[in-house]
């Protein structure tokens, strides 16, 4: 007695796991036939297998939440894609959208009449109330929209002569953006090298392009022994600049450790550093 129980069970016990066993290896579980009010399923049934759709309607006088008056929705792993839901006829389900905006209130239905106001998000506002309106059912499409707060600069950033601007042109440019100037060699920016938008103008530009070097004169330096230049030369700032040395005079490279005659001098913060040619007999 005893014994044929305990086969009994032990058969029952191996019925079970082969079943759940199937079950985890075809990879499906049944959706139940959902419940919902003022609505139908076609195909109506108690329980629906994996990846089987359906179609559901609203009695009279009622609608699907979203679509226009059908709905569809698929069992997957014994869930059901979504929702269904049957509203009144004549309420409304979401509100349009409305780019930069939000609804004040928000809910799942709207009564009919309904006005529903937005409100711009932070950053965007409208000269006007923005709202739309549930209309037996339906939305009114609202009439304006978010704009971005303040004036945008219509006219190109102000020309500085020698300068260029780092980004291309547009024809407008947003509140609060800026600019970049950068001026061609030797010249650099005087001031701020930056140009805001602000409120439609161009705020804080540059002062100009300053030529940024060292002027080099036609002349004798006698004090570093070298010769007469042909003409006045600017020389850029941080660059050299190569002399001549008088007749008889040289130049200790310190590179090479050798003497030449020919010296170099450089421009160092607006200061030319001139070489001196020593006497070499
Ligand atoms: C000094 O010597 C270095 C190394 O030989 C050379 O590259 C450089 O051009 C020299 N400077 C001048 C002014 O000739």
């Amino acid at each position: 007695m005893t014994v044929r129980r305990f086969y009994l069970f032990l058969v029952l016990w191996i019925c079970t796991l082969i079943d759940v066993e199937t079950q985890r290896d075809s990879g499906w579980w049944e959706c139940q036939r959902p419940t919902f009010d003022n609505g139908y399923i076609v195909p109506r049934r108690e329980m629906y297998e994996h990846g089987s759709t359906v179609q559901y309607g609203c009695n009279p006088t009622y609608k699907p939440i979203m679509e226009p008056w059908w709905g569809e929705m698929t069992c997957r792993n014994g869930v059901w894609s979504q929702t269904p839901s049957c509203i009144d006829q004549k309420q409304c389900g979401p509100p349009p959208i409305v780019p930069h905006a939000k609804p004040l209130v928000s809910q799942e239905t709207y009564d009919d009449g309904l006005k529903l106001r937005f409100l711009c998000e932070r950053g965007y506002s409208s000269g006007y109330t923005i709202y739309a309106t549930c209309e037996n059912g339906r939305w009114t499409s609202p009439k304006y929209n978010c704009r971005a707060q303040g004036r945008p600069c219509l006219s190109p950033p102000p020309q500085v002569k020698y300068a260029v601007i780092t980004s291309p042109y547009q024809s407008e440019y947003a509140e609060d953006s800026k600019v970049v100037y950068e001026c061609v060699r030797p010249y650099k920016i005087d001031g701020t090298k930056e140009s805001w938008c602000r409120e439609g103008k161009w705020v804080s530009t540059p002062r100009g392009c300053r030529k940024y070097g060292c002027d080099v004169k036609q002349e004798i330096y006698s004090t570093y022994n070298v010769q007469d230049l042909p003409s006045a030369v600017f020389v850029a700032e941080g660059e050299s600049h190569l002399f001549y040395c008088k007749q008889g005079f040289r130049w200790y490279n310190h590179t090479s450790r050798d003497y030449q005659d020919i010296a170099e001098g450089q421009c160092k913060n607006e200061h030319m550093i001139y070489p001196t040619c020593d006497y070499f007999g």
